[in-house]
């Protein structure tokens, strides 16, 4: 008896446990997180259907072309990037929010900050600690009508002039210091 009852709440329990599988694939944002795995480069074969990507902490030094085409949201915070490619992006219809906070960002500012320019839908983005100067931070802030959030502290600026901000009217707030 107590044996058939076991049996029972077993049978429960594994379609309650498919029912909640099937859901959660079914309509949850996909995410993946790949913070601190000592990576030196972006996954390859990364899924196409990504909207939140965590590459945070590791030791990634460049970024070429992603063909995350659902993408919103990237983390490439605490790499050692110095070398973005200018097509990096380009096929990043969606991203609003980007964090590149403590890189190496003030190399290679010509192909990094083409490749800035490219993302004109961006919402949020943190390009502190990188070691930029005025004219590269005005560079990458190009093209950046619908940006809400800045947040630039610990770089090289040494004004704050009203150049830096003429293509990003949409700004709110930023923090620099
Ligand atoms: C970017 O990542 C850093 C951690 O590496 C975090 O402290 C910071 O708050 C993040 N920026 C935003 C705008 O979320």
């Amino acid at each position: 008896m107590v044996r058939h009852m076991f049996s029972h709440l077993l049978l429960l329990w594994s379609l309650i446990h498919d029912l909640c599988i099937t859901g959660l694939t079914y309509d949850e944002p996909k995410e993946l997180s790949w913070n601190n795995q000592n990576l030196y480069s972006v996954p390859l074969d990364l899924d196409a259907s990504l909207r939140r990507l965590d590459l945070s902490n590791n030791f990634i030094r460049q970024l070429h072309t992603l063909a995350l085409q659902y993408l919103e949201q990237l983390d490439l915070s605490s790499n050692q990037l110095d070398f973005i490619s200018e097509g990096a992006f380009k096929n990043l219809a969606r991203l609003e929010e980007l964090n590149l906070s403590r890189n190496a960002l003030n190399n290679n500012l010509g192909s990094n900050s083409k490749a800035l320019q490219s993302i004109s839908r961006l919402r949020t983005l943190d390009i502190s600690m990188n070691g930029l100067n005025d004219d590269a931070v005005e560079r990458f802030l190009r093209n950046k009508p619908s940006l809400d959030q800045l947040k630039m502290t610990g770089n090289a600026l040494t004004r704050l002039s009203h150049n830096l901000f003429k293509e990003s009217k949409s700004l709110r707030s930023y923090y620099y210091r």
